[in-house]
């Protein structure tokens, strides 16, 4: 299943990311981040942590390839795959796939240089650049339990 939705301003990637964050923080989600420098992927984890209940400072694991948090509704982890090589991406993704089947929520940033192999059910979020402003959030489901958090997020 696949659902895209024009944001023109940070408004709407915030209502996005709270229609998101409700229908989440039940049995959490795998959400992988796609897109280029400056598209956003920090900036909705944000706005997603927010409507979570997250009290902690949500910041770009860039150099430390993990964040958790821990004072909301649901555990969420906080992936950059950024700074990765190769060898340290495959065995990050074994570890990734536990995250996958509990009651978390995981963001990965960067999951293009893991995309073909993510073997699992998740939510992968494309996020394309169209203006100052204006974004595209490209929504894909890979399973059945991505499949109902988009369904939810239809009606
Ligand atoms: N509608 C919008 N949705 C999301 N971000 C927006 C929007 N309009 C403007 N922005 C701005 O775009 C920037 C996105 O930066 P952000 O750090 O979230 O990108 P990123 O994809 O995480 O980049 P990086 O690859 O460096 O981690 C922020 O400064 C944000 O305020
Ligand atoms: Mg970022």
């Amino acid at each position: 299943m696949q659902m895209k939705f024009i944001c023109n301003n940070l408004a709407d990637t915030e209502k996005l990311a709270e229609n998101l964050a409700d229908i989440i923080s039940e049995n959490g989600a795998f959400i992988s981040l796609i897109g280029n420098v400056g598209a956003g992927k920090t900036t909705f984890t944000k706005f997603v942590c927010k409507y979570l209940g997250i009290k902690e400072k949500v910041t770009s694991p860039s150099f430390v390839i993990l964040n958790e948090y821990k004072s909301g509704r649901i555990p969420v982890y906080h992936f950059d795959l950024y700074r990765l090589e190769k060898e340290g991406i495959k065995s990050i993704i074994n570890e990734m796939e536990e995250y996958s089947e509990g009651k978390f929520v995981t963001f990965v940033e960067w999951a293009e240089f893991s995309q073909n192999s993510l073997p699992f059910d998740r939510v992968d979020i494309n996020i394309n650049y169209l203006g100052d402003t204006k974004r595209e959030f490209c929504l894909t489901s890979s399973g059945e339990k991505s499949g109902n958090i988009l369904k939810r997020l239809e009606q």
